[in-house]
């Protein structure tokens, strides 16, 4: 009975220190980065509503223009592309001109991509490059370089990661950049509290985007596929091809959200909520699925994700030729 209470009462505690929020939005700024879709534009604009003053960095010049036709003058839009110094430089310069002597209040690092992505010996060390430079070395240069900005504004850093950093299956920088982000956060976490920044990570699972865009990643699979050598494509068999592309089709359909502001939402907290919290696991299948799946034993995740994957066909074959040959 005591102990029953006692947990009770630490939760009911909890749920009101997580829903204490900050006393005021207006004259804050908040840069993102990614905004031409997906989280990050929707993120954009809901905080433009909640009165933050927001600069949404978008890839592209087509992708600033058409958000900005939809907001008013508490939005600026800026061109980001986060592999590039000059580029952030430029933000850089930017936001500080600004934001003045207020400093930035909060910078979210959710510019990504996913593909290339596919098993790993079908990739080579470009493939690899694509992604890691954009998700976390990318990620890691902007945020270096707001820091000043952010300390001035004792202000909060919101990185988006993935399921996928926690549990990585499907091969390509895009588990590893991922992974990358916690690890960098969780530093960045520890050394920035002694100067009042506070850092968050947001584990989404899977969502309708740009990122799982079908279209786009069966697109890169046949290139992939078609430039892999006669050997390795008699290893994995035909059939395989295909059922990659159907069990890719299938889980994409029953797995992905619509509902992206489950997403948006985390963000929201982490910028709003007097006590941001460290992680945030967004959507069920996250929360769920992928994340408990994270913490179980390896052999229970790799029967789970065995069961989930097509198999490669042939290679019982090659290694038995091989050892004949031998
Ligand atoms: N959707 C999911 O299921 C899911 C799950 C876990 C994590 N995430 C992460 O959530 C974040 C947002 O993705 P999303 O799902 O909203 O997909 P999205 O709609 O594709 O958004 C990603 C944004 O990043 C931009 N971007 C790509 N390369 C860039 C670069 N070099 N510099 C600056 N911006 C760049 C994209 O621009 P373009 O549109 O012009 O390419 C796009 O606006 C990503 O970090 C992603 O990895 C997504
Ligand atoms: C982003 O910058 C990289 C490196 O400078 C370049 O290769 C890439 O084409 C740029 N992407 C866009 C959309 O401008």
């Amino acid at each position: 009975m005591g102990t029953m209470t006692s947990i009770v009462f630490l939760f009911v505690c909890w749920t009101i220190k997580d829903n204490l929020k900050i006393p005021d939005t207006r004259g804050k700024y908040v840069f993102i980065t990614g905004c031409d879709s997906g989280f990050g534009n929707l993120l954009a604009q809901r905080l433009h509503k909640k009165g933050f003053s927001v600069i949404a960095a978008c890839l592209t010049e087509k992708g600033s223009d058409e958000l900005k036709a939809c907001t008013s003058q508490n939005l600026k839009t800026v061109v980001l592309n986060v592999t590039n110094a000059e580029s952030i430089d430029n933000a850089v310069t930017y936001v500080a001109e600004e934001t003045g002597s207020k400093g930035l209040y909060g910078l979210v690092n959710n510019a990504g991509r996913a593909t290339p992505i596919g098993p790993t010996d079908w990739l080579d060390m470009e493939d690899f490059h694509k992604v890691l430079n954009v998700n976390l070395i990318g990620l890691i240069e902007v945020t270096i370089k707001f820091l000043p900005l952010l300390k001035k504004g004792s202000g909060r850093i919101v990185n988006v990661a993935s399921v996928m950093g926690r549990l990585a299956f499907g091969g390509g920088g895009y588990c590893l950049s991922k992974c990358g982000v916690e690890s960098f956060s969780d530093s960045l976490r520890r050394d920035m509290q002694h100067f009042g920044v506070k850092v968050s990570i947001i584990e989404p699972g899977f969502f309708k985007t740009g990122v799982t865009n079908l279209e786009i990643i069966e697109k890169d699979l046949h290139r992939l596929w078609n430039r892999l050598t006669p050997e390795i494509r008699y290893a994995y068999g035909d059939k395989y091809f295909d059922n990659y592309l159907k069990v890719q089709r299938l889980s994409m359909k029953t797995l992905c959200s619509s509902d992206i502001s489950k997403v948006t939402n985390c963000m929201e907290h982490a910028l709003t909520a007097r006590y941001p919290r460290t992680r945030y696991g967004a959507g069920w299948d996250a929360k769920f699925f992928w994340l408990p799946l994270s913490y179980a034993p390896a052999v229970v995740a790799d029967v789970m994700l065995k069961i989930m994957l097509p198999q490669p066909n042939g290679i019982k074959n090659s290694v038995a030729k091989n050892q004949v040959d031998v």
